[in-house]
C-alpha cells in the first residue's frame, strides 16, 4: 500500500447527499489520516441531532456552533474534514478554509443527489411541502459559493464511492497547492 504525506486538511464541500461523508471516509482511509465529519463533532458537543438542534435553536444558532467546530478542527493535525452542505456559504469559513485547508466540492448532478436524499428524513432544510424543489433551489442558490473550492471534483452516477476516492485523491496529487504528497 503507498503512503502519502498530507500538510492541510482536506476539506469536504458540496449539497445534502453529495457523499461527503462518504467519500471523505474512504479517502482518509487512502491516505491514513483521520476522517472528521463536522455535523457528527456537532451532534455529540449538543447530544442532540441535528433537526432537534435547528427546531430548539434555529438555523442561526446551528451555523453559529459550525463555524465554532470548523475552526477548532482546522487548529488541529491534518485531517479529512467533511461539513455539512451550508457550511461552505459563510464568508468566514471559506476564508478559515482557504487559509488553513484546501475545500474539495463534490460536485453531483442535481438529479442524482435528490435520487440519494429522497429516501432520508435527517435534513431539516428538505421538511418542506416540495423537498425536491427546495434542493433544486438550494443547488442554484450555493453552486456560485462551492465553485469557489481549491478543487473541483466531478461526480458520475456510475462510480461508486471507492472510485470517486479514487478521483479525489489523484487530483489531489497534481493540485498546485501540493497539500498531499506520495511518499513511498
Ligand atoms: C445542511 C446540510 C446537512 C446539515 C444540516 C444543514 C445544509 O449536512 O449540516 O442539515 O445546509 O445543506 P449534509 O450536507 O451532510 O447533509
Amino acid at each position: 500500500m503507498s503512503r502519502y504525506q498530507l500538510t492541510k486538511t482536506v476539506v469536504m464541500i458540496g449539497m445534502m447527499g453529495a457523499g461527503k461523508t462518504a467519500v471523505g471516509t474512504a479517502l482518509a482511509e487512502l491516505i491514513d489520516v483521520p476522517f472528521i465529519d463536522s455535523d457528527a463533532q456537532i451532534v455529540q458537543a449538543a447530544n442532540q441531532t441535528i433537526p432537534e438542534i435547528f427546531d430548539a435553536f434555529g438555523e442561526a444558532f446551528f451555523r453559529d456552533k459550525e463555524s465554532l467546530v470548523l475552526k477548532r478542527l482546522l487548529d488541529g493535525p491534518p485531517s479529512v474534514l467533511s461539513t455539512g452542505g451550508g457550511a461552505y456559504l459563510q464568508k468566514t469559513n471559506r476564508e478559515m478554509i482557504a487559509a488553513q485547508g484546501l475545500a474539495v466540492w463534490l460536485k453531483v448532478d442535481r438529479d442524482l443527489l435528490w435520487a440519494r436524499v429522497r429516501h432520508k428524513d435527517t435534513r431539516p432544510l428538505l421538511r418542506v411541502a416540495d423537498p425536491k424543489a427546495r434542493l433544486f433551489e438550494l443547488l442554484g442558490e450555493r453552486a456560485p459559493y462551492y465553485r469557489q473550492a481549491g478543487l473541483v471534483v466531478d461526480a458520475d452516477p456510475n462510480y461508486s464511492v471507492q472510485d470517486m476516492a479514487d478521483k479525489v485523491l489523484k487530483q489531489l496529487l497534481n493540485h498546485p497547492m501540493n497539500i498531499l504528497r506520495k511518499i513511498a
